[in-house]
């Protein structure tokens, strides 16, 4: 049962789609108090494990620590951070009974869970005008689903969509693009897309591609579509002040851009220097916003990546001022630059929180603070986008996710979970966060990998590789300046190539997969004690997950193993993809194990009674054959495979 209370009066975030009840009944789990601002407190009994949060640090179980959601760029995602770039407001209590909270509130909310006193959770915010759901009847996994039932279908993308991508910030002519393609292709690595950074553009223009580097760009598309390559650009929510860009241009004069109390234009400066934020909060200037995607659209581009959409703020015109303003005794007149290379250095002026007090929206003739709907703006950059696309393009699906996002936006688009680091713990940070996201209805989401900051290594991809094999953005990008991490930069470079072309074995499994959690409101990756509710051992385990109906994963996430402890709910096939090609299959108890996987092997294990497709790899997904098609698991089950052209929108 799901029960909607109105505090206040909500900003309406269009998060929940169905259209319920406004209930009178206090709420059953916890206490309310709205007396200054919003509060939620509830009781954690000692074994209570609490779910959720989507884009978060930190384990499964959330329990033990404080999360803020306030989307930020910050490219730090170590254990204390309380907020990354989503906002992900949904938590599910396992106890006795279980239930499900939603806070539908687009202000910072923070979510104290047994951090204060382990006994208690308390979600509070200022902010005192929200929806509150609360969910329950059935186990958590009932409960997730109830929830996904009321937030809309999860975005499909493009059957493409899961294949291989290579990407990396440093791109930038179409003989760097066409030389990672070489390398791929010649050693008969799959590949589907090549992702386009910020250099593809001019002077970091959304909209624009750098014409010197490619004169006559539709040809170079066309180019790489002929070798079965998608360029999948990246779009980045500051439009660039500068005279005779017509972007900005009409942006100005529609009054399109968000802008400050006095009426005058909001000014962050991101990587093109000063810009204007689209107000993608007003539907008209997101449809216009929308519209600017055609002009990449029309010259062949099918994908984009959404960015810097919290949105991310070095420094503004404003901030600037103040700064100026405080230190105006200490510093000669005009020293502005010195002022600004001080600020940078201590990264005072970033995402500042006064800069997100500073501008406002225009939300049907109303202004809005952008601190109190902080958290949709990358949500509804991302929409503006996916509305658009079904204006230009109703006949096709087109590949988009974002960084930033808030719940809503999953109907939009996919995810990634922004600047990660070369870390083994960040292998694990990205298995656990899966359950969390498919839980808020994330399903098309992923991870950098190999890590976006810091140096990488080769076994460190290797490992990261051997998880993202069953993640559905499986994307290997990285960041300018560190260590090259494609994967013929390393010696060996077969066993890179055998884990990759694994994951082509298993698409159609993964992709019917998917689409059978799309469609029915479903997650792709669980928490194990999801599906075994009764298991004593479930609710511990960290570190594994059951993917779709038929398969749990446990990756290695550390240097130097030669494999690792694995806990089996049920008896199961545990399954190595071999380097050589072959698969080893070994049924194991029901227990704990320690296996064996070698740093060339892809492992996983099947359910008892359960079989999954396997087909021969392609180097591309347009290219498998499903009459390459064998069963692994158990011979005697069925699998009941969906499939259909990948491309065509699927009707709601
Ligand atoms: C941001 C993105 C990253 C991208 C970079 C340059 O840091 O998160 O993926 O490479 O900007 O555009």
């Amino acid at each position: 049962m799901v029960r909607k209370y109105k505090f206040g009066a909500p900003f309406e975030t269009e998060a929940v789609t169905a259209d319920l009840p406004l209930c009178s009944e206090p709420c059953p789990y916890g206490t309310v108090d709205t007396a200054s601002g919003f509060s939620f407190t509830c009781t954690l009994g000692a074994r209570d494990v609490v779910y959720g949060l989507g884009e978060a640090v930190r384990g499964i179980n959330k329990r033990g620590y404080e999360y803020v959601s306030f989307a930020t760029d910050d490219g730090n995602h170590v254990e204390d951070k309380r907020s990354l770039y989503g906002a992900h407001n949904f938590v599910v209590v396992a106890g006795t009974p279980s239930f499900g909270v939603f806070v539908d509130c687009p202000a910072r909310l923070t979510f104290d869970i047994g951090y204060t006193r382990q006994d208690t959770l308390h979600i509070y915010s200022e902010c005192a005008d929200l929806y509150l759901y609360i969910i329950d009847g059935g186990t958590p996994y009932d409960i997730v689903r109830q929830f996904r039932g009321i937030i809309g279908r999860s975005y499909i993308p493009p059957k493409f969509a899961f294949g291989y991508g290579q990407s990396r910030w440093g791109y930038k002519t179409p003989e760097d693009f066409r030389t990672v393609l070489k390398e791929h292709r010649n050693t008969h690595v799959p590949l589907d897309m090549l992702y386009m950074d910020i250099d593809y553009m001019q002077d970091y223009k959304d909209f624009t591609v750098n014409g010197e580097n490619f004169p006559d760009f539709p040809a170079f598309v066309a180019e790489m579509q002929r070798q079965h390559i998608h360029l999948v650009p990246i779009i980045d929510a500051g439009v660039k002040v500068e005279d005779g860009y017509p972007v900005y241009e009409e942006g100005v004069e529609k009054g399109y851009f968000c802008h400050n109390a006095d009426g005058s234009l909001f000014t962050p400066a991101v990587w093109p220097g000063w810009t204007h934020f689209p107000d993608v909060l007003d539907p008209e200037a997101r449809a216009w916003f929308g519209g600017q995607y055609r002009v990449l659209l029309d010259a062949g581009i099918d994908g984009f990546w959404n960015d810097m959409n919290e949105p991310a703020i070095f420094y503004s015109k404003q901030g600037l001022a103040d700064l100026a303003e405080t230190y105006r005794e200490a510093l000669p007149e005009g020293e502005d630059m010195a002022l600004l290379r001080v600020a940078q250095q201590g990264a005072w002026l970033a995402g500042s929180e006064k800069d997100y007090a500073r501008f406002y929206h225009n939300v049907g003739g109303q202004m809005v603070r952008h601190d109190t709907v902080h958290n949709l703006y990358g949500y509804n950059m991302t929409r503006a986008a996916a509305e658009a696309f079904a204006r230009l393009r109703p006949q096709q699906r087109i590949l988009l996710f974002s960084r930033s996002s808030y719940i809503g936006m999953h109907r939009y688009g996919g995810i990634w979970t922004g600047d990660n680091r070369s870390w083994w713990s960040h292998i694990l940070l990205n298995l656990q966060m899966l359950p969390s996201l498919n839980m808020c209805g994330f399903l098309y989401v992923g991870a950098d990998i190999g890590g976006f900051g810091s140096d990488t290594t080769r076994d460190l991809l290797l490992r990261w590789l051997e998880l993202a094999v069953f993640v559905p953005l499986m994307r290997n990008h990285s960041g300018t300046g560190i260590r090259r991490q494609e994967f013929y930069q390393f010696e060996q470079p077969e066993d890179l190539r055998h884990v990759i072309r694994v994951r082509y074995r298993l698409l159609p499994y993964l992709y019917s997969e998917y689409m059978k959690a799309a469609l029915g409101g479903d997650m792709l990756f669980k928490p194990l004690a999801f599906v075994y509710p009764d298991d004593p051992f479930a609710p511990q385990v960290e570190d594994q997950l059951m993917l779709g109906g038929e398969v749990m994963i446990a990756p290695v996430y550390t240097q130097n193993a030669a494999g690792r402890y694995v806990y089996l709910p049920e008896e199961m096939d545990f399954v190595k993809f071999l380097p050589d090609g072959t698969i080893a299959e070994q049924w194991l108890p029901q227990g704990h194990h320690y296996v064996e996987i070698a740093l060339n092997e892809v492992a996983m294990f099947i359910r008892k009674g359960r079989c999954i497709p396997l087909v021969d790899a392609a180097e591309y997904v347009d290219a498998l054959d499903l009459g390459t098609m064998q069963y692994l698991g158990d011979k005697t089950a069925a699998y009941e495979l969906y499939d259909d052209d990948g491309i065509t929108p699927v009707a709601e």
